[in-house]
């Protein structure tokens, strides 16, 4: 075998993990010798992390030309198109390929980018081709077409759509609540879902990022989403109004939102950043009802959306730092929620983005990673450090954890017993 890793805990026990030809060959004892062995020493070996969503051409600009002040989406809008006019090909691929090397390092082996659309010169689109081709053995990327300012409301936004998706952009995007009108929203989804169609590609929206409990474009998506046969292709992003709905019109929705097997992306750093600016205290939560609609059975994933950039000034690409948020923000203190906030960084976002390779079982990719903790929980609450990550039997990324010790005695923050 290409590469053995040993004594590493899967499903809850130790074992080892055989490699070769960049597959998953074995999950069990193994008596031979591997060309390349690697000791897990009792670590969490685990399918890789996935952020299905992220704006990789506007990642590391944070305090460029200028910081946001107020830390609001407005100021953020305004900044960034400020921004925008300086963007070149070498700029955008500098940073997006820089913080892929962040992800990578911390375990992300898939990403789905959004891409502003709404420019006329599709400068940061086609740089973002261009390094899809360039990370490919690093990170498995897919790009989104992301209409920023509308597809109805910005000046030719339907053929930017269509150039992009001829260009080769993998998924069809839109910011319906954004459009000028109710109208517009509605026809831009249309336009979403025949464009969809027209070039066999999967969709996700930016949809109802707002507070505004009257913004209620998800179930037209979810409708039309039926109608048109696309179950499973759809994604929908943010939906943070849902947070604001009455319960009778979410029970409501929720029925639709099954039926076309619709998916959920909640960003929770950039939620809790930018929704409830309009609220006086008690402040709303800015996220959508994550823990209601996995407990219906709706696949729902965690994504990052910024790294440094004018909306959100932190992060470092870590999805166990959102998970982290996501589960303190949504109520998923529960011994099994946590684990529910661990699969939305994982496998829940591999479904989504139709990732046919994933998964730490025998017969896959051998793209996984060993962690520095003994169980999902743990690494968690430790956010820990990924030892190993193992993108098609190479190993590509490695870590050091780091050690601590209080007069001159070792200290590991961990509690015999306790999620191992
Ligand atoms: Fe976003």
């Amino acid at each position: 075998m290409d590469l053995i890793v040993r004594n590493a805990k899967v499903n809850g026990k130790l074992t080892d993990i055989g490699v070769k030809d960049g597959k998953i060959v074995k999950i069990g004892k193994i008596d031979e010798k591997g060309e390349v062995e690697i000791d897990a020493n009792g670590r969490l070996a685990s399918p890789p992390f996935v952020d299905p969503h992220v704006h990789l051409d506007a990642v590391l600009t944070v305090g460029d030309p200028r910081y946001n002040m107020s830390g609001t989406l407005w100021e953020g809008i305004e900044i960034w198109s400020e921004r925008k006019k300086k963007l070149s090909k070498e700029d955008v691929k500098e940073r997006a390929k820089e913080a892929i090397r962040w992800a990578v390092a911390q375990g992300i082996l898939a990403i789905r980018t959004h891409v502003d659309v709404c420019d006329p010169s599709l400068v940061a689109l086609e740089a973002m081709l261009e390094v899809k081709e360039e990370v490919k053995d690093l990170v498995d990327l897919q790009i989104v077409a992301f209409p920023q300012e509308g597809i109805v409301s910005f000046p030719n936004g339907e053929n930017l759509m269509r150039r992009a998706l001829e260009m080769g952009a993998d998924v069809v995007g839109g910011i319906p609540h954004y459009e000028f009108s109710r109208e517009d929203g509605i026809k831009s989804i249309d336009i979403i879902l025949s464009l969809a169609k027209e070039f066999d590609r999967d969709i996700d929206v930016h949809i109802d990022e707002t507070d505004d409990d009257q913004s209620r474009f998800l179930e037209y998506l979810a409708s039309k989403t039926i109608k048109e046969g696309y179950q499973g292709r759809v994604t929908a992003s943010h939906t943070t109004a849902m947070h604001s709905y009455n319960n009778a019109y979410a029970y409501k929705l929720f029925g639709v939102l099954k039926k076309a097997k619709m998916n959920i992306i909640a960003n929770p750093l950039d939620n809790i950043a930018l929704q409830g600016r309009f609220d006086n205290y008690p402040i709303r939560r800015g996220m959508t009802r994550v823990k209601e609609l996995l407990k219906s059975g709706i696949n729902v994933g965690f994504g990052h959306d910024s790294v440094m950039d004018p909306w959100y000034p932190l992060g470092r690409y870590n999805m166990l730092q959102v998970a982290f948020v996501g589960l303190n923000l949504g109520h998923m203190t529960g011994y099994e929620e946590i684990k529910m906030a661990f699969d939305a960084v994982t496998k829940n976002s591999a479904k989504l983005m139709r990732l046919d390779w994933y998964g730490l079982e025998e017969g896959k990719d051998a793209s996984f990673v060993i962690l520095n903790a003994k169980s999902e929980i743990d690494a968690i609450r430790l956010m820990s450090e990924a030892l190993y990550v193992i993108k098609n039997g190479k190993v590509v990324a490695k870590t050091k954890p780091a050690e601590y010790e209080v007069n001159g005695k070792k200290v590991r923050m961990e509690v015999k017993g306790v999620y191992e």
